[in-house]
């Protein structure tokens, strides 16, 4: 079984070990500090990496215990070590995976013919999908009919896994300030931040850049059995510490914080959060 191994655990502090022994050797030393927020799990991992390194291992271990898991996976910057990973691990079977992703950008109507940016179906091919078997779900495939994006979703008691970054406004997917923890799939107008944060000014002052996307909702991504919320970089630092601070309720202006109300979460972070 393959499993993250506590090998020890000394009150807050385990170290952690690879089970499987391929790639980076995480448990060379490096201490992975857990702490208990109103029952999330906090995991501090010594860098990006070794975040990327963990959550390959928490979809490994669901691969071996549920083969025919359905797994909805982000995109962006942060989960790219554990898409390099998870293609360098030819063991898994992914033969029976339903696999799906969390958004997707909307083209502008007047749309050049070459777009300016990558789609997320791209992204998701070039950093995985292209590598492994299973069945892949793209978002932008449904744009017309997102009941049955979800419906593919929530089939056969799922979505096992769901596995989030989070945006430096708090986003969740692309369910930007004031999506509601009962948000569905749907047609959204991004936030002025995400737009600059994806596409830099270039994407604020220029068309062709998509001004909208389609996003998963709250509710079909709090319907997750379990949900792994990956942040990295000193950048992420503060808004993964006001999302999940114990002392503040969950509210529409940061909907990474409607995840406190799930009671299978994992937050890793390569960063602290004091609590
Ligand atoms: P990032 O994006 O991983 O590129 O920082 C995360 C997000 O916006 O959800």
């Amino acid at each position: 079984m393959m499993l993250l191994k506590t090998v020890q655990a000394n009150g807050m502090i385990e170290t952690i070990q690879p089970s499987t022994g391929r790639s980076n050797q995480l448990g060379d030393g490096n201490s992975l500090v857990t702490q208990d927020a109103s029952g999330i799990q906090l995991i501090q991992a010594s860098d990006a990496q070794a975040v990327g390194t963990l959550a390959a291992e928490h979809v490994a271990a669901l691969l071996e215990e549920k083969p025919d898991a359905s797994i909805v996976f982000p995109t962006g910057k942060t989960p790219l070590p554990m898409y390099k990973t998870l293609r360098h691990w030819p063991h898994l079977d992914w033969r029976q995976t339903r696999l799906f992703h969390l958004d997707e950008y909307v083209p502008p109507p007047q749309r050049p013919k070459v777009l300016p940016y990558e789609t997320y179906e791209q992204y998701m091919r070039r950093e995985l999908w292209d590598y492994i078997a299973g069945s892949k779900y793209f978002l932008g495939h449904y744009i017309h009919d997102f009941a049955a994006y979800e419906q593919e979703i929530l089939k056969n008691d799922g979505p096992d896994l769901v596995i989030l970054g989070i945006g430096n406004n708090g986003h969740i997917a692309f369910n930007e300030p004031g999506s509601s923890p009962d948000s569905l799939c749907r047609l959204i107008d991004l936030a002025p931040e995400t737009i600059q944060a994806n596409f830099g000014a270039e994407g604020m002052q220029r068309s062709g850049y998509p001004r909208q996307a389609v996003t998963l909702g709250m509710k079909t991504i709090l319907a997750a059995k379990k949900i792994l919320l990956l942040a990295t970089g000193s950048g992420k630092q503060g808004i993964t510490q006001q999302a999940f601070d114990p002392s503040t309720p969950p509210n529409l202006n940061c909907p990474a914080s409607w995840l406190k109300q799930h009671s299978n979460l994992v937050v890793l972070t390569d960063f602290a959060l004091c609590f």
